[in-house]
């Protein structure tokens, strides 16, 4: 994808929380959220970022667009530096608002994200008013237009969020991100709260309003099998690092790395591209506060030796466009 245009390039972004060390002691210990990971987003393309719950991905989506501050790294959005934290360049607020249509975010839970004293056609149309995305006289219908392009009915207008079910939610926020006419749209788990036979509707409607509007996507999941259907690429997250990356086919039917093979091995046994007999993970996910030395995955690999546990291996290109971070690889 290298004669593409990046619509956004993630360079060592890193985000650190300070985290009190327990209840008996005023000590403040570094939570590496985000731990120096390197990325690039094409243009009208969609990247997935999959991984187990608390392996960073929300804090990543978040740090991208800036809405909590970043410890470290790069983010350039269009040719438009975001921030450069070692260089001490931060975009100002002014730019970055203009810039906030542009770069828009919908979140898991479709209930918190709407008010629920504003109709739906009211909260859609407060950031296309505020945007001046259409002139005043054409906002209503412009807005209807777009709850009926993402699957709701024209009534949904006047509706409030208590009469929706959860997915007709999810349809709504996704109708008030899009209406502003973004170039980027980071979904964070944007169905997992609904039903499996719901949750394809919502990602085929996602998936026709990219095509009809050519923005790009990045795509947060836990399920491995849900990204591989959405998206064109796919990094793989563990505790803050991407330990695999490449073409999404490449990635689920020909993972490398053991992390990517046992969420694989962990999908229910119908799926495809789930192989017999490969080894499921053992152990449980440690603590970020307490990242294993080495490689940080050597505590449930089946495979790791002793330059595992001693030796922290780095992304690495395996294949053409696939990397992973694994010495065995
Ligand atoms: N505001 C915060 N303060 C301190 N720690 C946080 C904060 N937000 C998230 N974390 C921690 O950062 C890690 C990554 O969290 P998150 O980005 O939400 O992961 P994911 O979205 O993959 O589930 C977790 O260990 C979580 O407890
Ligand atoms: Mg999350």
């Amino acid at each position: 994808m290298s004669n593409e245009n990046p619509l956004i390039e993630i360079n060592h972004l890193k985000k650190y929380y300070s985290v009190s060390n327990g209840i008996f002691t005023n000590k403040k210990a570094s939570l590496k959220a985000v731990d120096d990971v390197s990325l690039t987003v094409w243009k009208k393309h969609s990247l997935g970022i999959v991984g187990e719950s608390g392996c960073g991905k929300s804090t990543m989506g978040k740090t991208i667009l800036r809405l909590i501050e970043p410890s470290g790294g790069s983010v350039v959005f269009g040719g438009k530096e975001l921030f450069h934290v070692e260089e001490k360049r931060f975009m100002d607020q002014k730019q970055l608002r203009s810039l906030r249509k542009e770069m828009a975010m919908v979140f898991q839970d479709p209930y918190g994200s709407l008010n629920p004293h504003m109709t739906i056609g009211d909260a859609v149309k407060a950031g296309v008013l505020r945007h001046k995305i259409v002139p005043r006289e054409e906002a209503v219908e412009y807005c209807i237009e777009m709850l009926c392009a993402c699957g709701l009915e024209k009534e949904a207008y006047a509706s409030y969020p208590n009469e929706f079910s959860g997915g007709q939610r999810q349809r709504a926020v996704i109708a008030r991100a899009l209406a502003l006419r973004p170039r980027f749209v980071v979904c964070d788990e944007p169905t997992a709260a609904l039903d499996v036979s719901i949750q394809s509707q919502v990602l085929n409607m996602m998936l026709d309003m990219q095509e009809q509007m050519e923005f790009t996507y990045l795509f947060i999941s836990h399920n491995l099998q849900v990204t591989r259907a959405f998206c064109d690429e796919i990094a793989v997250m563990y505790l803050g690092k991407i330990v695999e990356k490449g073409k999404a086919d490449e990635v689920y039917y020909h993972s490398i790395h053991p992390y990517t093979k046992a969420l694989i091995a962990s999908l229910p046994v119908s799926e495809p591209g789930r192989k017999k007999g490969e080894r499921k993970i053992i152990n449980s996910i440690p603590s970020m506060m307490d990242v294993p030395q080495g490689c940080r995955f050597h505590t449930r690999c089946p495979y790791a030796d002793e330059k595992c546990r001693t030796e922290e291996p780095e992304l690495r290109q395996i294949e053409d466009g696939h990397a992973a971070a694994c010495h065995r690889a």
